[in-house]
C-alpha cells in the first residue's frame, strides 16, 4: 500500500488488475480478488465521502438527477429534499457496511424495491439513473477533495476504478429492488418474470 500525503491507498495504481503470480508469471486476478480490490474502494472512498456527503453531496446528486432525467422530479412530489438525502444516505452507509455480508441486506432491499415500484412507481431503468449520477457525484466530490494530493493522470484511474466499484454494489442494489418488484407485479397478476 503506498500513501499520497496521508490517502491511506495506493492511488496511483495502475496495473489494470494484472499482478505476478507467486511463481512470477502474469496473471488475470479471480474474481474474488476484484471484488475484494472493489470493496476496499467503497470502503475507501466512502470514508472520504461520510460526513460531507449528507449536506453537499447529496444535494447535488438530486440536482443532477433531476437535470439529466426530468421525468423523475415528480416521483419525489412534495418530499422533503433535506431528508430524502439523509433516507438515502443512511441506506448507503448501511450497504457499506455490510459489503462482507450482503445477504443480510437483501430481505430489506427487497421490500424497499417493492414499496418503491408500488408507491412510487419507480422502474428498472430508474435504477441505472441513479447509478450513473451518483458515480458521477462521487467522483466529482473526490476530485475536488483529492486534486491537490492527486496527480490528474491517478485521478482519471480512480475515477474508473470508482465506477467499477460503485457500479458492482449500486447495480447489485437496483437488481435486487427491481427484481423484486418484478415478482411483487407478477405475483399480483399471476404472470411469470420475464428476467
Ligand atoms: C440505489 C437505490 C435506491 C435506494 C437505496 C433508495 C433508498 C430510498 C429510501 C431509504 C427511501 C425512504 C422511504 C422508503 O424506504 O420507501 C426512498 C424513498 C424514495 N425513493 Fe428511493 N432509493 C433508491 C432508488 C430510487 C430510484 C431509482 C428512484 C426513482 C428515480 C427513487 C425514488 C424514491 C422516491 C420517489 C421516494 C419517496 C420520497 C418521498 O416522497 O418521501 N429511489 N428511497
Amino acid at each position: 500500500m503506498g500513501t499520497d500525503n496521508g490517502v491511506q491507498m495506493d492511488l496511483r495504481r495502475n496495473d489494470g488488475g494484472i499482478h505476478k503470480s507467486p511463481t512470477g508469471d502474469t496473471a488475470p486476478p479471480g474474481a474474488a480478488e476484484i471484488l475484494e480490490q472493489r470493496k476496499e474502494m467503497i470502503r475507501f472512498s466512502w470514508s472520504l465521502l461520510d460526513k460531507e456527503f449528507n449536506a453537499g453531496a447529496a444535494e447535488s446528486f438530486y440536482q443532477t438527477l433531476f437535470y439529466r432525467y426530468p421525468e423523475v422530479e415528480a416521483m419525489f412530489n412534495g418530499a422533503d429534499m433535506g431528508m430524502q438525502a439523509k433516507k438515502l444516505y443512511d441506506m448507503l452507509r448501511v450497504a457499506v457496511r455490510f459489503l462482507d455480508n450482503m445477504e443480510h441486506l437483501l430481505p430489506s432491499l427487497r421490500d424497499m424495491g417493492v414499496r418503491h415500484a408500488r408507491v412510487y412507481q419507480v422502474q428498472r431503468a430508474h435504477y441505472s439513473a441513479v447509478t450513473t449520477i451518483f458515480i458521477e457525484t462521487i467522483n466529482n466530490f473526490l476530485e475536488a477533495r483529492l486534486q491537490s494530493v492527486v496527480s490528474p493522470e491517478s485521478m482519471s484511474v480512480i475515477r474508473v476504478d470508482i465506477a467499477a466499484s460503485w457500479g458492482w454494489l449500486l447495480t447489485l442494489v437496483g437488481n435486487t429492488m427491481a427484481d423484486a418488484a418484478d415478482s411483487d407485479r407478477c405475483n399480483a397478476t399471476g404472470a411469470t418474470p420475464t428476467r
